[in-house]
């Protein structure tokens, strides 16, 4: 028996990591002097466990921010000093942006402390420690209880906890691997967090939709900011009192270069990942939600694309939209893509077959864990109806339809109006006052089109009754009804003549309620939103509730039946290190990446003009001259590389360290082959792709002349001189 138990478990082993040598994994900093210390160091890595993170004495983790609770960032100098992606900053550059000062499309430098540029409502958060509150969370916690009221006492414990820890830090806790686990995360949050430099966007944004997701890339995809502090280098609101942050640590820029093979760690926030799916849910991802999902944003980018190609203000005003909506609908079509080029459902399923087996052969396993696995995927199969509904009207209406929206976003104002709110016409007023903004990036014509394409969609999945009587109708309508129902929305949305509108809405708001509530435009958005709520909405979350229980069983089950294997949680947006090594990957049949790209590459794809690849002259002129000071490679200006470094959405400005812990390299994105790497990571075709520091380097300082930025960070070098070496003849055809 104990010999079977054995044999079992070694194939089991074998099964889940994948032929034994993939590094994947998001792994949680204070457990890898437990888990990963041996085997990174194994990979090369020249420092310890501590090193990375330590609560008793200053670390790596003390470099590492959360940026606005979305991306990663990390600091580089003693004066606060914090890079981050370009599309990270994109926001805060944009609000600092006009017409005069386009700081998008040329760049912004402060030259000095004075010049930096103030931000409201911009946070960057340090992990100060972090601790195992389990017990705490789940006491008077079992597994009779339902998910509702599960969830009711672990809140309540929580908010216990949180009010006996209250401290100077916030405090956050959060469920890992589906409530196995809680983990109390105590966090620095600073306020007053300043734009110091970024490059035009076509630099850190070179490439834009076509080239985002994909390898060879030649983004320079940076910004720069400063923490600041107040007098006792502590968080403090926006202040002309305050002085950049001291932090206990920042990191070490090396500037010597990464090899093939070389050791590479990350160290950030990935948001979510999904890696314990049972096989018929990533089935259902593959053939049902992804390609749902695509099928309405392809209809969407159709119609935007037209347009935008051939009218330039249409191209400025749908730039952000479009790329919102091509970023997912790209990842997903990749995601289909790596899961079908790596098996990844057979592989599940056979992991499944034996680990099911592995149970019945264990008399106390099978009491405990037997229905564990078919009741996931049951539960699964259920949720699929109404998931399939929620994805419709999410992607078919929700997000792909910028009047229903915009309708929605009158229903306060409607009912104030009805219950004879006195606030009333300030409310109106209010948002007469904000619609301009709306206005300012919104072609209506456009939209109509998008709506006449999503509708029909969005019918044909809709089912769950009681049905609203307008959607009922339309659903037994022709598809002729149907378009000129499209056609009375958008002529009844009031809205086509944006100025009247403002203007009725401004000075006669009780005539413009009155007009809205009569309209087709809002009438039909309320209804389909109100089923959403009431109907849709409800149903999903009752599944979310029993999935997370079946998941949390199984995460068990699985560390049951395989106590020797290594289980990381879930991304959850928490501080993650993940590790790897820098190399290049074949992408298909006699398709072979190398791992780096250079400044040959970003100006072959140069196109004057072009709204994704044009240059500033001065790159070009520097890439003319080899202009490149201390950091080219033999005389060649890296640009961007990748490695295989499990992440995920939330890395994007990660620091990536080499052995030594040294900053080599910023995350911005993954390759399209290995998008799948939330389901399913798989060493062979996922990478992470990175800036080069030495690019940043360069850019700062010798394309912007902020090289007294610079001046403040701590540059190391492997190489024996930091000599300019002499530009090679060029390899690459032009
Ligand atoms: N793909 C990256 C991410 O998921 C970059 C997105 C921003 N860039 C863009 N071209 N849309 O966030
Ligand atoms: N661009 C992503 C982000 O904003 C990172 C890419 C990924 O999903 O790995 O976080």
């Amino acid at each position: 028996m104990f010999v079977k138990r054995v044999g079992m478990l070694a194939l089991l082993s074998v099964l889940l990591i994948n032929n034994g040598m993939a590094k994947d994994g998001m792994w949680i900093p204070y457990l890898i002097s437990q888990l990963n210390e041996g085997e990174m160091q194994d990979m090369g890595m020249q420092l310890s466990a501590e090193d990375i993170y330590s609560v008793n004495h200053s670390s790596l983790k003390d470099a590492i921010v959360h940026f606005n609770g979305g991306c990663t960032a990390q600091l580089i100098s003693a004066k606060g000093l914090l890079l981050t992606n370009h599309h990270c900053g994109y926001s805060q550059i944009q609000s600092h942006s006009s017409v005069e000062k386009d700081y998008l499309k040329n760049g912004f430098w402060a030259m000095n402390g004075k010049e930096e540029l103030r931000n409201k409502k911009l946070t960057a958060a340090i992990v100060k420690y972090m601790k195992d509150v389990t017990n705490e969370v789940l006491e008077g916690v079992n597994s009779q209880m339902s998910p509702e009221e599960r969830a009711a006492s672990v809140a309540a414990n929580i908010k216990k906890l949180i009010a006996a820890n209250q401290d100077e830090y916030k405090l956050e806790v959060k469920p890992f691997f589906f409530g196995n686990q809680y983990i109390l995360i105590a966090k620095e949050v600073f306020r007053d967090v300043r734009l110091v430099g970024a490059p035009p966007s076509s630099i850190g944004k070179y490439g834009s939709d076509t080239d985002n997701w994909v390898w060879p890339r030649h983004t320079g995809d940076f910004s720069i900011f400063r923490v600041y502090a107040n007098a006792q280098n502590k968080p403090a609101d926006v202040s002309d009192d305050n002085v950049p942050y001291t932090p206990n640590q920042f990191l070490k820029v090396n500037i010597g270069g990464v090899q093939n093979g070389d050791f590479t760690m990350v160290y950030g926030f990935p948001g979510t990942t999904d890696e314990y799916l049972p096989s018929n849910e990533v089935q259902n991802i593959m053939e049902v939600y992804d390609p749902m999902r695509i099928a309405i944003r392809d209809e969407i980018i159709a119609v935007l694309d037209k347009k935008m190609r051939t009218d330039d203000a249409t191209r400025i005003k749908y730039a952000s939209k479009y790329a919102r909506v091509s970023n997912a609908w790209k990842k997903w079509s990749g995601e289909i893509v790596g899961l079908r080029a790596t098996r990844a459902l057979e592989k599940k399923q056979a992991f499944e077959a034996e680990f099911e087996k592995a149970i019945l052969a264990d008399p106390k396993l099978s009491a405990q864990y037997q229905s564990v696995l078919p009741n996931l995927k049951n539960m699964y199969e259920d949720r699929k109806e109404i998931l399939t509904e929620r994805h419709a009207f999410v992607e078919g209406l929700y997000f792909g339809v910028e009047m229903f929206r915009n309708m929605l976003s009158y229903r306060t104002l409607v009912e104030a109006y009805e219950s004879s709110d006195s606030t009333f016409e300030e409310m109106a007023a209010n948002k007469a006052k904000a619609l301009s903004g709306f206005y300012k990036n919104y072609d209506s014509e456009l939209d109509e089109k998008v709506m006449e394409k999503l509708l029909p969609i969005y019918l044909s999945y809709i089912n769950h009754q009681p049905l609203p009587d307008i959607i009922d109708k339309l659903k037994k309508g022709t598809s002729e009804e149907v378009s000129l129902y499209v056609k009375e929305v958008f002529s009844t949305m009031a809205l086509s003549n944006s100025e009247d509108w403002i203007n009725l809405l401004q000075n006669k708001p009780s005539k413009a309620i009155k007009i809205l509530k009569n309209s087709a435009a809002y009438n039909f958005s309320t209804a389909a939103f109100n089923h959403f709520v009431e109907v849709i909405n409800p149903e999903y979350r009752s599944y979310m509730g029993l999935i997370e229980n079946s998941q949390r069983e199984y995460l068990k089950a699985l560390q049951a039946v395989l106590p020797n294997k290594r289980f990381y949680p879930d991304a959850n947006s928490t501080l993650r290190v993940s590790y790897g090594k820098v190399d290049g990957y074949q992408a298909r049949d006699a398709v072979n990446y190398f791992s780096h790209t250079y400044l040959e590459g970003v100006v072959a794809k140069y196109k004057p003009a072009d709204y994704e690849f044009d240059l500033p002259q001065k790159l070009i002129d520097l890439y003319e001259t080899k202009d490149y000071g201390p950091y080219a490679e033999k005389g060649k200006m890296p640009v961007c590389f990748i490695a295989s470094n499990h992440t995920t959405g939330g890395n994007s400005g990660s620091p990536v360290l080499n052995a030594k812990g040294e900053l080599i390299g910023l995350n911005f994105d993954r390759t399209w082959e290995g998008t799948m790497s939330d389901y399913n990571f798989d060493e062979k075709r996922c990478r992470n792709i990175m800036v080069d520091l030495r690019y940043v380097l360069f850019i700062v300082d010798k394309f912007a002349g902020a090289g007294y930025l610079v001046n403040e960070m701590e540059l190391v070098s492997d190489r024996a001189t930091l000599v300019e070496e002499k530009a090679p003849a060029l390899e690459m055809a032009q």
